[in-house]
């Protein structure tokens, strides 16, 4: 059937200019989430616009997902040129994107193999299963997975077990046995948890979700150990951490350890959604028919991938992240200077957070979107900041402005 582009372009502008889509969405849409009263219908770089023409500077960033921006030409070049080619086939048959993305992530990772799906929670759940395989294999049909608490690994019901905070978990209890919550940053607590049911440790390198929570410097080392000497599986979380956000390419590179499994997601295809476990060889136990996707891989999803990570490899993005991070990060402190109820500036690279002595942390959301900048309510006396990857030093200036006013229309 022929369909004029045009005529369908102008009747779906005309649509949107006649329509109240926020009240529909009241009347269509399950209320999962408290959203910000704005309706966002494009985006270029590190801005997006709303249905009134409106811009923003966007340091949400999708969740940390638009690692390259909006529409960043070599994702949207990508994304068109392999939807006029192959979209989407299933994993009865090779196809080309997805083993030239694996390839990229292998190449550029400790890891050997790599399993795709299509989101973060997926991912980890993924990840679970396949550490429980390894502890049948060969620990003894050990399943269980230590986490931490403050952590967050989605929204599954497994994952939502994992993930080691009350709220999350009250709503649906009973939850699927086998994890144990520990307190970040303690190994002793690993260690104490550990018995001969546990086959894997997971963590977030730094607890994004969670607050923006870097570990001591040799936290993640000392779990390598503890999970060296029982044998069990260390899987790290690098969904908000990976692809560059905190200035290197995976955040396990900082703290000099490797893990068994990690999982990816988020910026991996810069918006598209995607997901991967990548594990090292003696812990790829899946056999064929223990696992497995219908859309996980998809060409259409790796093409994407397969852009963005490339791109933050060939142009070093992050270095850039870790540069104008740190450039970020010192003007956040400056506020802090200037402003008593700011009491704590934290993160790396691109995931900052802003902590106050009250909880003003939606006021001041409010109070930076009224002065055209999106920032993230990471908790109620809480900010969290993750730009795109490829900001530099005027979008900043430009946040850093309008944050100091907003921070003054607080105080009054
Ligand atoms: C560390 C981490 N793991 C897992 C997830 C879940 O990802 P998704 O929302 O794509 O399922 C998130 C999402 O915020 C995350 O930050």
């Amino acid at each position: 059937m022929e369909v004029d582009v045009d005529v369908d372009k102008e009747s779906h502008h005309r649509e949107q200019e006649m329509s109240n889509w926020q009240e529909l969405e009241h009347q269509y849409f399950m209320k999962t989430v408290e959203r910000t009263p704005i309706t966002l219908v494009r985006g270029q770089g590190a801005r997006v616009w709303d249905e009134n023409g409106r811009e923003y500077l966007d340091f949400v960033a999708g969740w940390a997902v638009n690692s390259l921006g909006h529409c960043h030409p070599v994702v949207a070049g990508a994304v068109t040129e392999q939807a006029k080619t192959l979209i989407q086939t299933s994993n009865q048959f090779y196809t080309i994107p997805q083993v030239r993305l694996a390839e990229l992530l292998v190449q550029h990772s400790c890891l050997d193999k790599v399993f795709f799906c299509n989101s973060g929670a997926e991912a980890c759940e993924g990840a679970v299963k396949l550490s429980r395989r390894y502890g049948h294999h060969y620990l003894n049909g050990a399943y269980e997975v230590i986490t931490t608490t403050n952590s967050f690994h989605g929204r599954t019901l497994a994952m939502v077990a994992a993930t080691g905070q009350a709220k999350f978990q009250q709503p649906y209890l009973p939850l699927p046995v086998g994890f144990v919550n520990v307190e970040y940053n303690n190994v002793e607590a690993i260690k104490t948890a550990t018995t001969e049911k546990t086959c894997a440790v997971m963590l977030e390198p730094v607890q994004g979700e969670g607050g923006v929570r870097l570990p001591s410097d040799d936290y993640l080392m000392a779990v390598r150990t503890w999970c060296d000497e029982k044998g069990i599986l260390l899987i790290l979380d690098e969904i908000q951490t990976g692809l560059g956000r905190l200035g290197t390419l995976f955040a396990y590179q900082q703290y000099g350890v490797e893990p068994d499994i990690m999982t990816l997601a988020k910026g991996l295809a810069s918006g598209v959604p995607i997901g991967a476990i990548l594990a090292k060889d003696r812990a790829s136990v899946f056999t064929p028919g223990e696992h497995g996707s219908t859309f996980g891989g998809n060409p259409l999803a790796c093409a994407a991938g397969y852009a963005t990570v490339k791109f933050v490899i060939d142009n070093n993005i992050a270095e850039n992240a870790r540069r104008v991070g740190q450039y970020f990060i010192t003007g956040l402190e400056g506020l802090k200077q200037k402003f008593q109820f700011i009491t704590d500036v934290r993160g790396r690279g691109l995931l900052l957070a802003m902590e106050f002595s009250s909880d003003i942390a939606g006021s001041l959301v409010t109070a930076c979107l009224e002065r055209g900048l999106l920032v993230n309510r990471l908790k109620p006396n809480a900010l969290r900041f993750m730009p795109p990857l490829t900001i530099g030093n005027e979008e900043v200036d430009e946040a850093l402005g309008i944050l100091d006013k907003a921070l003054s229309s607080i105080v009054g």
